[in-house]
């Protein structure tokens, strides 16, 4: 749905990104995240028309990027890092105003208006000036405002920044639903955790490189060597510890008070071989778990790598 292969963009000797490639396919939820000037408000400006590569290609919805801008405009919603100034503008005129330049008729517009402020719940603020409303909302109306013309895919520039812990969740929520309707969505942010549990696929981009890419899990498993298990026991403490102790696959343990936590180095099979041996050894398992490598932790051995 998004491709791009070999894209740069230098602006005199600094080079912005780097021969960047990227592959997000149909219903994917993408997370393009790295830190300030990263690169990733470039890439997006290149993918929405709007930025002359210094190299590369890239193709949305099949078409190209820099040879068919009429057909990527219509495939795609774009919301951009900043809201513009709208003064005077009421919430539905600012909705209608992107429709027509859509070319939608008039007489689909009103509708299609009503439908999309339900979705962002907006609805009691259509007649409210655009300047008026608070930034959360203006967040949602600028969302709204991809939608108009139902675009395949969305590309969203830090939709969740400068909003409050209230508003990003039903920024997520919103993003959730436009999932469920099929919609392919790039979204770049720096905020990692709030991306982790949302996205199915994440790159990090720093410095103009595009560092790692693709699913979540394979993403972190990459950067974490060791799988971390944690280990919770009732009772049989000591015959626990000495199990993993000397268990082969086992590092680093670390625990108390009937709770362990220790690096595994194995397989699938591995792991559950050492929870049904703990069982026959009549050791009462509470929790055996993997833990959940978080995406900061990630991101942070990702980029310090670079810099080290
Ligand atoms: N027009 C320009 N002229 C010169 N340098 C530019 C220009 N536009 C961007 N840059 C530089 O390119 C780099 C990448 O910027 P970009 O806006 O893509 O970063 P970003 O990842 O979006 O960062 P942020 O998280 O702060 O939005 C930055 O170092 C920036 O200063
Ligand atoms: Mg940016």
């Amino acid at each position: 749905m998004i491709k791009i292969r070999g894209f740069s963009k230098r602006y005199g000797q600094f080079v912005a990104v780097d021969s960047l490639d990227l592959d997000i396919e149909q219903g994917d939820v993408f997370g393009f995240i790295g830190p300030n000037g990263a690169g990733k408000t470039t890439t997006i400006r290149f993918l929405t028309t709007l930025l002359k590569p210094t190299a590369g290609k890239a193709w949305i919805n099949g078409y190209s990027v820099t040879q068919q801008i009429d057909e990527v405009k219509r495939s795609i919603g774009f919301m951009p890092d900043t809201f513009g100034v709208y003064d005077g503008m009421k919430v539905w005129e600012f909705l209608d105003f992107f429709a027509t330049a859509y070319g939608l008729p008039r007489s689909k517009r009103r509708a299609l208006i009503d439908d999309v402020l339900d979705l962002v719940d907006l609805t009691s603020k259509r007649d409210t000036l655009v300047n008026g409303l608070s930034r959360g909302m203006q967040q949602r109306l600028c969302l709204a405002k991809t939608l108009v013309h139902d675009p395949p895919v969305l590309i969203l520039d830090e939709p969740a920044s400068g909003l409050d812990p209230r508003a990003r969740v039903e920024m997520k929520a919103l993003l959730r639903e436009l999932q469920k309707m099929g919609k392919t969505i790039l979204i770049s942010s720096h905020i990692l955790p709030e991306l982790a549990d949302f996205c199915n696929k994440i790159g990090i981009i720093e410095r103009g490189k595009l560092l790692a890419a693709g699913p979540v899990k394979d993403v972190i498993r990459s950067i974490r060597q060791n799988r971390v298990v944690r280990v919770v026991v009732s009772a049989q403490m000591e015959t626990c510890e000495v199990m993993l102790a000397h268990h082969e696959h086992v590092k680093n343990l670390s625990g108390a008070d009937g709770e362990f936590k220790f690096e595994f180095i194995g397989n699938d099979n591995d792991v559950v071989n050492l929870h049904k041996d703990l069982l026959e050894k009549g050791v009462p398992v509470v929790w055996f778990q993997e833990e959940e490598a978080d995406l900061e932790e990630a991101f942070m051995k990702i980029t310090k790598g670079l810099v080290a």
